[in-house]
């Protein structure tokens, strides 16, 4: 008799022990939602969110009118009117393209290798073999002329 009551027991014991594991792996679980709650909440703004500036116009020379026109055939689907950006792609009158950051060089090798995503959630930039070198210098100046009017000049990095 006294040995049954000891066997039921250990069996409520066991019971409990098993009810309370369960009950720390829900804790937990819950926990863990929590926390990756928190991590989405408190993920970078810009994420996923197109960036459009504000672009004041620019009194252009005759070789940035000629690179406007090429800008607008060939960049402005991504690169935004006045390059201000779309949801495609980012503002080139922005303080990251300032010439100290991106010289002309990065012009030259995005038009012709394409760009990998780094600095924009927009994905890569693919090449643009259809422009040539001359075509980018002229838009080079258009670009480089209205980041000027727009207060964005060469910085040393
Ligand atoms: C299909 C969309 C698309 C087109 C068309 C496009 N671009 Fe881009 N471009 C992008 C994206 C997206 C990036 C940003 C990549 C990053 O940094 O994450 C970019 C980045 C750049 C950069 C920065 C390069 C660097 O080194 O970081 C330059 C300069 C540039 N584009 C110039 C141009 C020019 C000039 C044209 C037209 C001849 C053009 N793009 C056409 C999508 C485009």
């Amino acid at each position: 008799m006294a040995k049954r009551e000891t066997q039921r027991h250990k069996r409520a014991r066991a019971l409990k022990r098993r009810q309370h594991l369960i009950a720390a792996a829900v804790l937990g679980l819950a926990a863990l939602g929590f926390i990756a709650l928190l991590a989405y909440a408190n993920r970078p703004a810009d994420e996923g969110q197109a960036v459009t500036v504000a672009v004041q116009p620019a009194d252009l020379s005759q070789e940035a009118v000629a690179g406007e026109s090429l800008f607008k055939a060939n960049c402005q689907a991504c690169h935004g009117p006045n390059a201000s950006g779309t949801k495609l792609g980012p503002p080139l009158i922005h303080d990251i393209y300032n010439p100290g950051h991106h010289s002309d060089l990065a012009f030259y090798l995005a038009a012709a290798s394409g760009v990998r995503q780094h600095h924009w959630p927009y994905g890569d930039m693919p090449p643009q073999p259809q422009v040539s070198e001359d075509d980018v210098g002229l838009i080079i100046r258009y670009i480089r002329e209205l980041q000027e009017a727009n207060g964005i000049v060469y910085k040393a990095y």
